[in-house]
Formats: structure tokens, C-alpha cells, sequence
């Protein structure tokens, strides 16, 4: 059980204070954005995109319009999920993108494309948003979870003004942020228990 995520569930919390100092390789970095690459979303259309900021003074700005949170600016990256609402335009590209572009792969897939827009197509841009951002919270836990294997501090986070981020980042108005999570090393171990409800609390069996 040595490194697995299950060995480091008491290991990890929510990283409050990160040593700047410390910053994460390119391969760990990696692993995080392969776990949250692969997480699976409903009908596999991953209506996500991830903003992974470095850049200081953008971190600072971003920082202000987080309650000034240190977590902003002191991890060594931080990962700004946002949920996506363009969703017929993203199961298009998931066909194009599946099949290569080839003219038999997409007749074949076809009945599965047309069935995903009858689904999709119809949502009100809010409904959207609100489907989206379930599917990004699942891809968010992914990465959350590749860190705590990796030995990698994190802190998810949705204190922060999200209208003030979109527009800081320039995303355009079907990317949306939601979350981020703060990846890097802990300064200092947490100052408080861990706590959870219990089995009881929690789970019922049937
Ligand atoms: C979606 C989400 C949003 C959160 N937002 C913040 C935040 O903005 N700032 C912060 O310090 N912690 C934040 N947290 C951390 C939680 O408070 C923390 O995960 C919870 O109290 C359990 O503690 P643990 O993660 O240390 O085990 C957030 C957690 C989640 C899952």
C-alpha cells in the first residue's frame, strides 16, 4: 500500500500554506494532467478546459480577486478548472477528433452523434453549465487524487470571484472557471484534525 492514493488519505488536506520555494517537475506535472485527461465524463465528451497558471504576476492578480488566499501564489502551479457550454460544437469535435476526420468512421458513429446532440443540444446555456460543471468536478477529483499518490501537496478551491477570473484570463463566454486546484509542497503540516462524518452518518446499507 506504499504511495497508493489510499495509503495517503489521512496524508493529504487542503494544502493552506505552500513553500514557494518548491516547485513541481515537469513529469509531475504530467501525471496530474494525465489523471485528469483520463477521468471519465458523461458520454465522454469532456466539457472542461484546464488553465494551468505559472505566471507570477498573473497568479498575484488572480490572488486578489481570491480572497487574497497565499495558496494562489505560492503553489507551484495552479489549475483553473473551468466548465465548457458550447456542448453540440464539443460532441461535433469529438467525432472529428475520434474518427480522424474519416468520412466511414463518422457514418458509423453516426447514430451515437446524433443521439449525444438530441441530448445536448437543447440545453438552456445555464442547464449546460450546470452538466458541465458536474463532469469538470469529476476530471477536478482526478487530479486531485493523482496528487495525493504522487506525494504532491494540493488545495481544491472555489473561493474566488469566478465572473473576475473569466475576465482576468480572457476566456471566452463558453469556458467558464468553477475551481481551481493549487499543486505544490506544504510549508508547514495542517493545524487541525481531519474531519469527517462518520460510516453512519455517511452510508446506509440495503
Ligand atoms: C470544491 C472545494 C472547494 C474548496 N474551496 C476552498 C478554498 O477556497 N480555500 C481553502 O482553503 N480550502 C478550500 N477547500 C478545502 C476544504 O475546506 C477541505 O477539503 C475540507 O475542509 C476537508 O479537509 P481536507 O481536504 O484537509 O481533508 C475546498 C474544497 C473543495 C472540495
Amino acid at each position: 500500500m506504499t504511495n497508493t492514493f489510499l495509503s495517503r488519505l489521512d496524508w493529504r488536506f487542503a494544502t493552506k500554506k505552500f513553500d514557494a520555494t518548491k516547485k513541481l517537475t515537469s513529469e509531475q506535472l504530467n501525471e496530474i494532467i494525465r489523471a485528469v485527461r483520463f477521468a471519465p465524463t458523461s458520454f465522454g465528451v469532456q466539457p472542461f478546459h484546464v488553465v494551468v497558471v505559472t505566471d507570477p504576476a498573473l497568479r498575484k492578480e488572480l490572488r486578489a480577486i481570491s480572497y487574497d488566499q497565499s495558496q494562489v501564489t505560492d503553489a507551484s502551479h495552479l489549475l483553473v478548472f473551468c466548465a465548457r457550454t458550447d456542448l453540440a460544437a464539443r460532441v461535433d469535435g469529438y467525432v472529428e477528433e475520434m474518427t480522424g476526420g474519416n468520412v466511414e468512421a463518422k457514418a458509423s458513429t453516426k447514430s451515437y452523434a446524433d443521439m449525444m446532440h438530441g441530448a445536448l443540444d437543447s440545453r438552456t446555456e445555464e442547464v449546460a453549465f450546470a452538466w458541465a460543471s458536474k463532469q469538470t468536478y469529476i476530471a477536478f477529483g482526478f487530479g486531485l487524487a493523482a496528487a495525493a499518490e504522487l506525494g504532491i501537496d494540493a488545495c481544491p478551491m472555489e473561493g474566488f470571484d469566478t465572473v473576475a477570473v473569466d475576465k482576468v484570463l480572457g476566456l471566452p463566454a463558453h469556458i467558464r472557471s468553477i475551481a481551481y486546484v493549487a499543486v505544490g509542497m506544504r510549508a508547514v503540516e495542517p493545524t487541525y484534525p481531519k474531519f469527517r462524518f462518520s460510516e453512519d452518518d455517511l452510508f446506509e446499507y440495503r
